[in-house]
């Protein structure tokens, strides 16, 4: 993947359709075994929110790649005691040959960005969770054995994740759609390039909907994420009467395909988003896809990076 060396990952169309395919074979190839390659660099963790599958598929990747990581927890640097960004960017960059980034502000990743000069990957902004998407489709190509032509269907909050999702997904030709109540809508301009997206590949058709029912007809990978983000926790109680028409419950999984697969980006708050039943139930597949972090995330380390 020669042509993704020294880029950055902010947001998942900075790959295009083709490059986004490509990285997901080498992902396969290196989760097989059957490519082994090795990577000799340092890779910093800048984190702003807590984590726990991305913090660690990174290291992961990243040692068994034979390079290093050093977790940035910004209140051991000077970031907590306001030292700016762009300062601190000049200064990591000059010392770290990628930098993952969790932040609140899409902003605030795309200065810091343009200050670094070395790759920086979005590891979740408010905005998008690029990483998670490629473990996503990795897990869906996996499962149905190609892309192009399945159904996602996701349900509650039009969020970071919803956004990646309506992306990536009009990127490899699966039908997205997308389940929220009125106010809590996936950001509209994404819509406008999802559809755009799905409309130039002329493959996939993105459905932005308030109906559950509309999205769960017959679809094949149902999809749900926590109904309040990092950031928005003291909305939780409110939002929940709100959302509850939108939990990922067995009488919804009802009117999907028979062989329809769950997922959730996970952590997860169960019999909220997603009952008890269904992410412990045989259509779940919520582990393999956190597993797939780490060879997703494997493949953009060394693109990103080149190998040895
Ligand atoms: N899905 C995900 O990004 O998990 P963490 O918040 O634990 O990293
Ligand atoms: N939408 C969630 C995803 C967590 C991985 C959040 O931003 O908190």
């Amino acid at each position: 993947m020669e042509k993704l060396k020294g880029r950055n990952l902010l947001s998942i169309k900075d790959l295009n359709s083709d490059e986004l395919k490509k990285l997901l074979e080498l992902a396969t190839e290196l989760k097989s075994g059957k490519k082994n390659l090795k990577c000799n660099k340092v890779l910093g963790l800048l984190f702003s929110k807590a984590s726990t599958r991305t913090r660690v598929s990174f290291t992961v990747a990243m040692y068994q790649l034979g390079g290093q990581v050093i977790d940035l927890n910004p209140n051991v640097t000077q970031v907590s005691r306001g030292e700016l960004l762009r300062d601190t960017a000049r200064v990591l960059g000059r010392y770290l040959d990628i930098l993952a980034i969790r932040t609140f502000e899409q902003k605030d990743l795309e200065d810091f960005a343009n200050y670094a000069k070395i790759p920086i990957i979005n590891a979740l902004t408010d905005r998008e969770h690029p990483c998670q998407i490629l473990a996503d489709l990795l897990t869906v190509k996996e499962y149905f054995g190609n892309l192009d032509g399945v159904t996602l269907s996701y349900f509650g909050d039009g969020n970071n994740v919803a956004n990646s999702l309506l992306l990536g997904c009009a990127m490899v030709g699966i039908n997205v759609r997308i389940a929220t109540p009125e106010n809590y809508m996936p950001n509209k301009e994404i819509v406008e390039e999802a559809n755009t997206i799905a409309i130039a590949n002329g493959k996939s058709e993105v459905i932005v909907t308030q109906n559950p029912q509309v999205a769960v007809k017959d679809t094949q990978v149902l999809y749900t994420d926590v109904w309040a983000s990092m950031g928005q926790e003291q909305e939780t109680n409110n939002r929940i009467p709100i959302f509850k028409p939108y939990q990922v419950n067995e009488k919804l999984l009802e009117s999907a395909a028979d062989d329809a697969i769950v997922l959730h980006c996970l952590p997860a708050h169960r019999d909220e988003e997603i009952t008890d039943a269904v992410i412990e139930g045989d259509r779940s597949r919520v582990w393999e896809q956190a597993e797939n972090r780490m060879h997703a995330q494997k493949a953009l380390l060394v693109s990103l990076l080149g190998s040895d």
